[in-house]
């Protein structure tokens, strides 16, 4: 039986590099591996093998069988190639070198990505991520957003078909599911996971119905910061904002937090900077990201006593504050491919 085998796989080691066509192909391949073929004769004889011998036997067609495998790839492969450089008219070298040999390197919005949660982990933050599909629950209901909120409009966010099913997301009744509109979702996700204390960040892709212009794009990503634990106060918020601010912008910069309004942050704030170092853009306020503290309501729906704990939380986009660093004014720049772009943050 060994035997064969070497016989059939020397045979197909010999055949196999002088085959020029598909037609030829599939008529060898038949000879060996059809179902009158010698191979698959052999595999046949398995039943009548007697059992101590079967795992040697088992073990050598295997062994046949993957060499016998390999040759016909090989084949397949010179047929595609030869198929290609007969449509091209010219042979291809794969050799040759790429005539722009720059390598790769991580993504401008990647970089900033990376540089932010650097940034944080340094301070004691973890990194938590979760699902870009998520139910209503998760995106809305449990942060407080209620059902008249526009951000749960059709208009506003991407709503998957109603019969889909997402194995590791679930949800209940009529809800529905959809792309996250926010990294906030993780919020929740982690404080169901973890008691407090809680302190992460979570960044992440997120998606909005945006008609796309210089400032937005249907898809994005954002960084979620969340801390949870007894006597959080909005002072630790602050004190954590500004050390983020003067270590991205420059030691020179000021932050401010300026009332605003989150269904989950109970005060809420919109934090702005200002910095002397930022070329075209120093002198001015730029709004960076959302803020406040926990709001109770979202305490409650993930079964941490607000009465114990406290905590804060902030979002804000990467891209926004990629494009102040990196002085790029379009968003559409960083998901255009276009090397000529992207070279500039090799
Ligand atoms: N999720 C908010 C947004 O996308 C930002 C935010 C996060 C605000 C956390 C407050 C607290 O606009």
């Amino acid at each position: 039986m060994q035997k064969d085998l070497n016989t059939i796989v020397a045979n197909v080691r010999e055949k196999t590099p002088a085959i020029k066509t598909r037609a030829e192909f599939e008529a060898y391949k038949a000879t060996i591996s059809g179902p009158r073929g010698v191979l698959t004769d052999i595999m046949k004889g398995m039943g009548k093998v007697p059992k101590e011998d079967k795992p040697a036997i088992g073990k050598a067609i295997n062994e046949a069988k993957m060499a016998v495998e390999a040759a016909f790839a090989t084949v397949i492969e010179g047929l595609e190639a030869a198929e290609l450089a007969a449509k091209i008219g010219t042979a291809i070298d794969p050799t040759l070198p790429s005539p722009d040999s720059t390598r790769g390197t991580l993504h401008p919005i990647s970089q900033v990505r990376e540089e932010m949660v650097d940034l944080f982990r340094r301070i004691g933050f973890s990194v938590a991520e979760a699902t870009e599909v998520e139910s209503e629950h998760y995106c809305f209901d449990a942060l407080n957003i209620p059902a008249d909120h526009p951000a749960r409009d059709m208009q506003d966010s991407y709503y998957l078909p109603d019969d889909l099913s997402v194995n590791n997301v679930s949800k209940e009744g009529e809800e529905k599911y959809l792309l996250r509109t926010h990294t906030s979702s993780v919020q929740i996700r982690t404080m169901l996971k973890q008691k407090p204390p809680v302190r992460i960040v979570a960044p992440g892709r997120c998606f909005r119905r945006d008609t796309p212009d210089a400032t937005h794009s249907a898809n994005f990503h954002q960084i979620e910061g969340l801390y949870v634990d007894k006597d959080v106060t909005l002072l630790d918020l602050k004190a954590t904002l500004d050390h983020f601010v003067k270590t991205i912008f420059g030691p020179k910069a000021k932050t401010r937090l300026r009332p605003s309004f989150f269904p989950f942050t109970e005060p809420s704030f919109e934090m702005d900077f200002f910095s002397p170092d930022l070329g075209k853009l120093s002198n001015k306020w730029l709004e960076i990201m959302g803020c406040g503290m926990v709001d109770p309501k979202v305490f409650k729906a993930v079964g941490i006593d607000p009465e114990v704990y406290t905590g804060y939380a902030f979002g804000m986009g990467i891209e926004r504050i990629a494009m102040i660093l990196q002085g790029v004014d379009d968003i559409r720049y960083y998901y255009q491919n276009d090397v000529r772009f992207l070279k500039q943050f090799a």
